[in-house]
């Protein structure tokens, strides 16, 4: 290195550790942030978080410092909530203090705080709402909606009787399958499983929840000004989301030339008109192309990957139990029989099918940390004053491995979900969607897809592992934001 060039690096690091240091200062001064392990100048904690064992080192951490802690991801401060209790203070009783989105460097680079997931203040007030009325006006607890996904069910069988029981890796079945409903409601259109275009976007999606949970994805959101300089996949991460949006406003501009405002066909269609109502408004309405291309990529990525991720785990569990397969299938058999499909008026008769799905959702916990959460204000909670802007992960995990409300919580037992005589057993630290006013606002769509995907699959199929049961390996490939099953093969053998 130049002598000059090693100068200025040496300035930087000192510069930067007095700036850190001081910030670290004042922080200790004010003596009332919950408490955690002392940060290291730039690094913060992550030399102590190891990443391959984030949970792990986490799990001592909060152990260590009770239900609020405080942790330094790179420069930035986290607080993470441990436990129901704390959850429950801060994201209901509290909700409109822990409202607002946290930093996620790697996704505000591509949303640009547009959307709905990761925008704040009044835009994801007014974006929010808006979503939940359309979801609900095209039928989200409805029959049309039950109608699409019992026909997108219909389409998933025709897949799987394709493979002739010859072994298969379900994710491009599931993924188009989860996806396609979501389409339907924001397009008003499905797509063909061979369509090159919509398999491409798959792909997309698999591959950027897939980056997001590795090392690199962890390392952007750690030190994203640093990661910028450096090749590697957070890089086609963001590549990705764009040809997304891309895929999205070329079906937006598609829309223009067929739409009849008396009969707005799907989630876009309602958006253009709801444009148009406040096209007066200038600056202050929140209803532009940009809120609306990005607000239909976060329905699109929110509801692919999620509902298939948790459809092809299911499957991968129910390889390892076979009997609780076959106990499904005995309810299904007893309610729907083989006459018709499955409905969710059946759900109501199918305690153990219903047990089977919360213990999927509880037991693989696929958004252990929800996504960040942020206070409005310095806000005091508990003994502690968090100060305003301060990202907050709500540990959703800690809630549904709670050992006082599920004993055993390692284990995968549906009557965790039970009574003793077999109804089925409600509990409120079921949180894979979180809670209060952030909460998933597909949860109704998604619940719906689960029961019917899985009854309508096994009501046809008996689902068989390559391997040996007890050689299933039921932990994730990867651990952060997504906890993501291994990649596996199985047969589909007609009953
Ligand atoms: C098994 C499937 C799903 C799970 C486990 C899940 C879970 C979650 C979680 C944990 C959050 C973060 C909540 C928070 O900020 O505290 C979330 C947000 C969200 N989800 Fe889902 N989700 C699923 C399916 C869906 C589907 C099918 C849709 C499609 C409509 C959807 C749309 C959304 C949206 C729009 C948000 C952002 C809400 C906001 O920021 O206000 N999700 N989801
Ligand atoms: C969240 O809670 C789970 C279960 O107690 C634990 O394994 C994990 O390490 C915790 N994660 C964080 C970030 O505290
Ligand atoms: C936009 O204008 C309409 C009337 O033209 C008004 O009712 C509405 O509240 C305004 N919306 C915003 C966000 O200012």
């Amino acid at each position: 290195m130049e002598p000059l060039g090693a100068v200025s690096v040496f300035l930087a690091i000192c510069i930067s550790c007095l700036v850190f240091l001081a910030a670290w200062r004042s922080t200790w001064a004010k003596g009332k942030l919950p408490p955690g392990p002392a940060p290291l100048p730039i690094l913060g904690n992550a030399l102590q978080l190891k990443i391959n064992h984030l949970s792990q080192t986490l799990q001592e951490l909060g152990e260590k410092y009770g239900p609020v802690f405080t942790l330094h991801f790179g420069a930035e401060r986290v607080v993470v909530l441990h436990g129901y209790e704390a959850i429950k203070e801060a994201l209901i009783d509290r909700g409109e203090e822990f409202v607002a989105r946290g930093r996620l460097p790697l996704a505000d680079k591509f949303s640009q705080g547009q959307g709905i997931l990761f925008s704040n203040g009044e835009r994801w007030k007014q974006l929010r709402r808006f979503t939940l009325t359309t979801l609900r006006n095209f039928g989200m607890g409805k029959k049309s909606i039950e109608e699409r996904i019992q026909e997108e069910a219909r389409y998933l069988l025709e897949k799987f009787q394709d493979t002739k029981g010859r072994p298969f890796e379900p994710t491009f079945l599931l993924s188009p399958a989860s996806s396609n409903i979501i389409c339907s409601i924001v397009f008003g259109t499905r797509y063909e499983y061979n369509n090159k275009k919509f398999m491409t976007l798959m792909n997309y999606f698999d591959d950027n929840f897939q980056v997001f949970s590795s090392p690199w994805g962890q390392l952007y959101n750690l030190f994203p000004s640093f990661m910028e300089f450096i090749p590697g996949p957070h890089k086609r991460a963001c590549k990705n989301v764009e040809r997304v949006k891309e895929f999205v406003l070329e079906e937006i501009k598609a829309h223009e030339s067929d739409m009849d405002p008396s009969a707005p066909r799907d989630f876009i269609d309602c958006f253009r008109m709801k444009m148009d109502q406040e096209k007066h408004n200038g600056s202050s309405s929140e209803f532009t192309i940009d809120n609306l291309v990005m607000c239909a990529a976060d329905l699109f990525a929110a509801g692919t990957e999620t509902t298939s991720s948790t459809l092809r785990y299911g499957f991968l569990i129910l390889l390892k139990y076979p009997a609780i397969q076959e106990k499904v299938q005995e309810e299904i058999d007893r309610v729907v029989g083989q006459a018709r499909p499955p409905c969710m008026v059946d759900r109501g008769q199918m305690p153990y099918t219903d047990a089977v799905i919360h213990e999927i959702q509880r037991f693989i916990s696929l958004i252990p940390l929800s996504l960040p959460h942020a206070v409005l204000r310095d806000t005091p909670f508990r003994q502690y004053i968090i100060p305003k802007g301060t990202t907050v992960f709500p540990n959703l995990s800690s809630v549904l491995y709670d050992c006082r409300e599920f004993p055993n919580p390692r284990e995968f037992d549906p009557r965790h979900f039970l009574h003793e005589d077999g109804r089925f057993r409600k509990s409120d630290f079921f949180m894979p969607f979180s809670a209060g006013k952030r909460i998933c606002a597909g949860e109704g769509l998604a619940r719906m897809e689960l029961f019917l995907f899985f009854t309508t699959i096994l009501q046809s199929f008996t689902l068989k592992p390559l391997v040996h049961p007890k050689d299933i390996d039921l932990t994730p490939q990867f651990s952060s934001i997504g906890n993501m099953p291994q990649s596996y093969q199985l047969c589909a053998l007609p009953r």
